[in-house]
């Protein structure tokens, strides 16, 4: 057997059913999307900067950002370039957009409610095809045939480099183990299978941090990953968040590490 024989997409897809995380809902995303506008939007971080000084996106250029959020990027960039398109199945993610459009009258700003699954006939192609940090797809050669319909000129996709977002110390506390999502290695995988040799970078980020304030937010971040907790698993957490508080130590959430994968249109 060689790495020819494998099937990238097909290990992917088994992957992320085995995480729970295929066909994942958009309402999952839309309960999410109130927080990440404050934290994401116009905020500087690392992970922005790193983003933003890669693409290098001219002010005569057009962007599709698939899986666009509240706007982490499509709301700066539409200031700086000359049309945006931002794709987001969430309707809450793109209630939180239209907020900033119509607050900054960004009229170049063109909002597309899409899943990556759905039909893309109307969906603009433009010169260049951002996915950031919404690259965990269904289906990668779906995804990979998109892409590469309507991309012109570069594509930058990030994909998680661990197999979870959340604080190591949240499996050990509640006594599971879990297979975690699949990295970008599936993708950079395929990519190459499909006769695209992308180049790879990673974007450092500050080390993670939960976001929330209270158990019910450690809870409900966990329970977005892992699914539902039953009452013991529930009990352990509590301790966890419990201790946690008493010894004043952070909860590490997050990938300290993003794969940048991204290549030029021949
Ligand atoms: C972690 S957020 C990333 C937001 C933004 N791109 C950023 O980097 O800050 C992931 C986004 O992808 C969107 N998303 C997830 N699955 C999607 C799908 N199948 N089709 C379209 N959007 C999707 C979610 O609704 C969410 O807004």
């Amino acid at each position: 057997m060689t790495i020819d024989d494998i099937d990238f997409n097909a290990l992917y897809k088994q992957h992320l059913i085995a995480c729970n995380h295929y066909h994942l809902p958009p309402d999952k995303w839309d309960k999410k999307a109130p927080k990440m506008a404050e934290n994401l939007v116009g905020k500087p971080s690392r992970y922005n900067a790193q983003l933003m000084a890669a693409m290098q996106m001219q002010p005569d250029e057009t962007l599709l950002d698939i899986g666009c959020g509240p706007g982490t990027f499509a709301v700066p960039l539409a200031q700086h370039c000359r049309q945006v398109y931002a794709l987001d199945y969430s309707t809450g993610m793109l209630a939180a957009l239209a907020e900033f459009k119509h607050a900054l009258q960004l009229d170049n700003l063109h909002l597309l409610h899409k899943s990556w699954a759905d039909n893309w006939d109307d969906v603009p192609a433009a010169d260049v095809v951002l996915a950031s940090r919404s690259t965990l797809v269904d289906d990668l050669d779906d995804m990979i045939a998109k892409i590469c319909a309507k991309a012109k000129k570069r594509v930058y996709l990030t994909s998680v480099t661990q197999r979870h977002f959340l604080d190591e110390g949240v499996f050990s506390a509640i006594g599971r183990d879990d297979v975690g999502f699949p990295t970008y290695i599936y993708l950079l995988n395929r990519l190459y299978q499909k006769g695209i040799q992308a180049n790879l970078n990673f974007i450092e980020t500050e080390s993670g941090r939960f976001m929330g304030e209270t158990y019910e937010d450690l809870l409900a971040s966990v329970e977005f990953s892992l699914g539902a907790l039953n009452e013991q698993e529930k009990q352990r957490l509590a301790e966890f968040y419990r201790q946690k508080q008493q010894h004043n130590e952070p909860i590490k959430h997050g990938q300290p590490k993003w794969a940048l994968i991204w290549w030029d249109v021949a």
